[in-house]
């Protein structure tokens, strides 16, 4: 029997990741969302149905019950818990001594040479442990168009995002999340570390090309300052640490260190990642003037 926790349930990676393993009806095997309201988390209709307990990385207090009798543990460190020190080895240490058999920790490109983001302290963390871990480092995630700059694209035709003249090869949650099922079920991928990213790298200027095509209408790339992206988000009433982690990150395309690509998703899966002009197609809806929001 495994029993299977995923911390950030109800995120991007970690509601998808719950729907893929529930959909899966993997014999054996139970799946627990860690969550901070359970309440709150019946409410999402595509797994209201799910067994859940309740979490939260700064109250210390909730580990025990929510390890109790997990084999594998699928971490995904919010953006706002940067105190890892503090809130996430303590939560590893409590894993280990409860017997965990197998981490698949979501860190995210570029983190192992970049030592301001707080998943690099994490994976460094990982060389302490006994425990086998998989670090999977996903690039960008082709969602954040649809959820933190869509009020842009859909009301103002523009992607606002400081990333001059960067390559970013964006990929699919629902590709990350296929990731981390396929590492978790077989066996091979312990002690690994993977990039993984989409099929190809692109600018800015293409990807509001791509929209301009699907959308019919004209969306502009602004390329902003970083410090006017930061001004406009802070105006627009973005939280600070969504703000200060997207800055990081659009540092980061800017100085090329997002250009990425490789063929990890295919060779751990088996086939080709969902590539963003689909994407963009299929959710179009959500940049429409009329569209809704996509989560
Ligand atoms: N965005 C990207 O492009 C990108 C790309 C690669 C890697 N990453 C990495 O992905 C991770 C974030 O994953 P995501 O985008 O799937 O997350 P997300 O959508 O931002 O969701 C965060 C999740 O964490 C939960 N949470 C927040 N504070 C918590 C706390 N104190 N204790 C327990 N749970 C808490 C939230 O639950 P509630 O429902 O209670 O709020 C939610 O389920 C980060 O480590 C980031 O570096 C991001």
């Amino acid at each position: 029997m495994e029993k299977i926790l995923i911390t950030g349930a109800t995120g991007n990676v970690g509601l998808t990741t719950l729907k893929m393993l529930e959909s899966g009806n993997y014999p054996g095997v139970e799946v627990v969302a860690a969550v901070r309201d359970i309440k709150r988390a019946r409410k999402i209709d595509e797994i209201s149905q799910c067994n859940f307990c309740q979490f939260e990385f700064d109250e210390p207090a909730t580990y025990d019950k929510a390890l109790d009798g997990v084999t594998k543990l699928v971490l995904i460190r919010p953006n706002q818990v940067t105190d890892v020190s503090n809130y996430i080895f303590p939560f590893l240490a409590k894993a280990e001594k409860l017997g965990v058999k197998h981490i698949v920790f979501v860190s995210i490109v570029g983190a192992e040479r970049n030592r301001i983001f707080a998943n690099h302290r994490t994976e460094n963390h990982f060389k302490k442990l006994t425990i086998p871990s998989t670090i999977l480092r996903p690039s960008l995630y082709m969602q954040n168009l649809s959820t933190l700059h869509r009020h842009d694209i859909q009301d103002h035709n523009k992607i606002n995002i400081p990333s001059g003249l960067g390559l970013v090869n964006y990929i699919d949650v629902r590709d990350v999340a296929e990731t981390i099922v396929t590492v978790l079920m077989n066996p091979g991928h312990e002690n690994k570390a993977y990039d993984i990213t989409g099929p190809e790298a692109m600018d800015f200027y293409q990807i509001a090309r791509i929209f301009s095509d699907e959308l019919g209408r004209e969306i502009r790339y602004l390329r902003p300052s970083a410090i006017r992206f930061v001004r406009q988000k802070l105006l627009d009433k973005k939280q600070l640490f969504v703000v200060v982690t997207l800055s990081m990150l659009y540092a980061a395309a800017r100085s090329g260190k997002m250009n990425y690509n490789n063929d990890v998703f295919r060779s751990i899966t088996g086939h080709a990642p969902r590539n963003l002009t689909d994407f963009i197609h299929e959710y179009r809806d959500c940049w429409l003037k009329t569209g809704k929001m996509n989560k």
